[in-house]
């Protein structure tokens, strides 16, 4: 986990060089368009998720294949969406393929266990050193799981939550996600604000905000909530603010404040998960944690979940006191994928790749960064990255705020008329490598990535 600073200024057309490469983006995509419109008689919105729906539209998509994803215009793209952090597999994988398709054969649910899951909970014991795991279906389900587990084995209601933190879209944790300046309170006791509508003032009102890398803010909380917090609740590098690295010392320091307090520490590694590296933070901090929540990448493409824990705190499930449950939960085809994906995919080799090819890409932005002498920086960790468009390293929530939306923007749309996808919401979301990646494909990023540092200099 690394990051570096370079500086100077970048001109003031930055909304002027949106709109033109909004008028591109549109040019290229009528078939979307076409497609929305159809789509909104009876899609709500015309999508099927908030979060697929960019400015300025919904990019409506026909297959995969390795590296690549094309639209329904036929335009092909280098993934680096990576589908919200879940295609480090990239596209039609053939040990998926075969593994998907050998199961859809012999029978795609049953609501009974299969002997994959055992493989599966052995391997992520192995990899996240937790020895009990339980599956589900989506990272929210597995942060709500983990939550649910805190409370039923402490008897406390409280959780502290990091200001900036996504878990899902559940009531307990959609507090102080993406709250805007004006809304985030004192840095010393922030306001807990809701990150959907929707949300019980009750619920909200449950959890105790903190920013990041502040562990005498979690001491504070702890003491200020004597006997009531049941877990707190973090992602150990912050993905849904760019990239925010822990820390040194810092995920230790919480975990034995918590536990001295009689609570349990949650990591949620949906998205640090496998992209960080092969069990994840946990496993590069040497912080074990009570409970570690995946999802995205462990499925390989295929919607699956997994929360692992203690003896101590899986003895909750494994007892009745807590029923975790889904009609889904170990569904035969997501847990042939997930075996396939860990066993065949994310080896120690394809890891090795993609870490030259990390390092590749980063020091080629950086080169472009420091030829222009702006004050933004390259953070990656593992297969994610971004550019941060602010030269000093970002360490919590409320640092990123500072930082321009537009050049995010500009960047996603200059990377999308270039060949290039990424996730949209540019200084919220990241860069995903796929171990079908290579050297050509991170190029096409640093060729985009050249001339929107041109476009945007004095
Ligand atoms: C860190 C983290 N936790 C949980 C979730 C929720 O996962 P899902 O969208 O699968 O419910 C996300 C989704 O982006 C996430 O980034």
């Amino acid at each position: 986990m690394s990051s570096t600073v370079m500086q100077s200024p970048v001109s003031d057309a930055v909304d002027e060089l949106i709109a033109d490469e909004e008028q591109v983006f549109l040019r290229r995509q009528p078939r979307s368009t076409e497609l929305i419109g159809l789509a909104s008689e009876h899609l709500a919105g015309g999508a099927t998720s908030n979060w697929q729906i960019a400015q300025p539209q919904a990019v409506w998509m026909s297959h995969g294949a390795g590296s690549k994803v094309y639209d329904v215009d036929g335009t092909e793209y280098v993934d680096m969406h990576g589908g919200y952090g879940a295609s480090i597999a990239g596209h039609a994988h053939p040990a998926i393929v075969a593994a998907v398709s050998n199961q859809v054969r012999r029978g795609t649910h049953f609501a009974q266990p299969t002997e994959d899951a055992i493989w599966i909970a052995g391997e992520l014991a192995r990899r996240f050193g937790l020895p009990l795991w339980r599956f589900a279906n989506s990272g929210t389900e597995a942060t709500m799981d983990a939550v649910h587990l805190a409370r039923a084995l402490t008897g406390r209601d409280l959780i502290i939550k990091v200001e900036g933190c996504y878990h899902g879209h559940h009531d307990s944790v959609q507090v102080s996600v993406l709250p805007d300046a004006d809304e985030v309170g004192p840095r010393d006791h922030p306001n807990g604000v809701p990150g959907n509508s929707g949300i019980p003032a009750a619920i909200r009102d449950l959890v105790i905000v903190v920013p990041f890398n502040d562990a005498s803010a979690v001491a504070r909380a702890l003491a200020e909530h004597r006997g009531q917090i049941a877990a707190m609740i973090l992602e150990p590098v912050m993905m849904n603010a760019g990239i925010i690295t822990p820390d040194d010392g810092y995920l230790a320091v919480i975990r034995d404040l918590v536990h001295k307090e009689g609570a349990l520490l949650i990591f949620d590694e949906v998205k640090t998960g496998f992209t960080t590296g092969p069990g994840g933070v946990t496993a590069i901090s040497g912080v074990v944690p009570d409970m570690v929540c995946l999802a995205k990448a462990l499925g390989g493409g295929i919607s699956v979940a997994a929360i692992g824990g203690t003896t101590e705190v899986m003895s909750a499930i494994a007892d009745g006191r807590y029923e975790q449950v889904g009609t889904f939960n170990g569904n035969p085809l997501a847990m042939a994928s997930t075996r396939a994906t860990l066993s065949e995919v994310l080896t120690p080799d394809a890891y090795r790749q993609l870490r030259g090819l990390a390092t590749h890409l980063r020091s080629s932005l950086e080169s472009v960064i420091a030829e222009h002498g702006y004050q933004w920086h390259v953070v990656s960790v593992g297969a994610k990255g971004c550019v941060t468009f602010r030269g000093d390293r970002v360490r919590e929530f409320r640092d990123f705020l500072d930082i321009d939306a537009r050049l995010g923007h500009l960047h996603w749309l200059v990377q999308h008329n270039g060949g290039v996808f990424l996730p949209p919401w540019g200084k919220v979301e990241q860069w995903l490598l796929s171990v079908q990646h290579d050297r050509d494909d991170v190029d096409r990023f640093v060729a985009n990535f050249t001339r929107f540092a041109a476009s945007v200099a004095n």
